[in-house]
């Protein structure tokens, strides 16, 4: 894992779009990987920044969300859709052919998920995966106890999760999420996580055991996972010293020909 510790939280987003601006410009039919949340947020913005002045082109790109709730129509703007279109896929000039996201309201939810693994395979699986985490350690919405295997399911949502996302009685219980297990094959992984709310589950992803109970410490077996954060997210990292030190040297490390993770 690479952990990139930046002052703020400006300063980790910047680093987290600044990534994703280089992979599409040095292969311009990248498969990404998107996710939802307050974190990205200001990613998007910045992508969309981008893409206007035309410092990076969007075109040939191929996008697969992690996840949707499942049972609101597909224009509610509740859900991931809606959130996407207005933040991103609105602004940015993506070919709506290539837009993935699992659909909240199908016929059949199984076979939905069925779809979905497929048409990741179909597009040769995803290049760049960008990440938020809860703070219970989900990733996408496999939450606490998810398997780490698991592939695109239905999971119900737990009551932080719930609290964390909508008013009270909303309704919503259900999502359709991309399992560990299919996020574990995207190439390269980037994580990004901003504020204090979530330095403990960033100390358990880290620095913590592998296990269901913190399903984003999965991510401690994947070879390209890097770890975006500001300093309030890292504040409980116990070696967040040595983190430091190997990014100031990663590129000395790079010059001398050698692998520094
Ligand atoms: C939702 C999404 C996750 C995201 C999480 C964190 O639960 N399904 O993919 O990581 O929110 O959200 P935020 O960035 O708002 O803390």
């Amino acid at each position: 894992m690479e952990i990139i510790i930046l002052p703020t939280a400006g300063e980790a987003v910047g680093e987290a779009a600044r990534r994703v601006m280089e992979t599409v410009r040095r292969r311009p039919a990248t498969v990404l990987g998107l996710a939802t949340g307050r974190t990205m947020e200001g990613i998007y913005r910045l992508l969309v920044e981008a893409g206007r002045a035309g410092r990076v082109d969007f075109s040939g790109v191929t996008t697969f969300n992690l996840d949707e709730y499942l049972g609101p129509e597909r224009n509610d703007p509740r859900t991931f859709r809606s959130y996407m279109n207005t933040r991103l896929f609105d602004h940015i000039g993506l070919n709506p052919d290539r837009i993935h996201i699992p659909d909240s309201h199908p016929a059949d939810v199984e076979e939905e998920c069925l779809r979905y693994e497929a048409a990741i395979e179909k597009a040769g699986g995803i290049d760049l995966q960008l990440l938020g985490i809860g703070r219970e350690g989900h990733i996408a919405f496999n939450e606490p106890s998810s398997s780490l295997g698991a592939r695109t399911r239905v999971k119900t949502l737990t009551e932080t999760t719930l609290r964390d996302n909508f008013e009270e009685g909303e309704g919503i219980r259900f999502a359709i999420t991309m399992g560990i297990g299919t996020i574990m094959e995207a190439r390269e992984i980037l994580l990004v996580a901003l504020g204090e709310s979530k330095a403990r589950v960033i100390s358990e992803t880290v620095e913590g055991p592998v296990s269901a109970a913190c399903p984003a410490s999965a991510l401690q077996f994947h070879p390209r996972a890097k770890i975006i954060l500001d300093e309030a997210a890292a504040g409980r990292l116990e070696r967040r010293d040595y983190y430091k030190w190997v990014f100031a040297h990663k590129r000395e490390a790079e010059s001398i020909g050698r692998r520094s993770e």
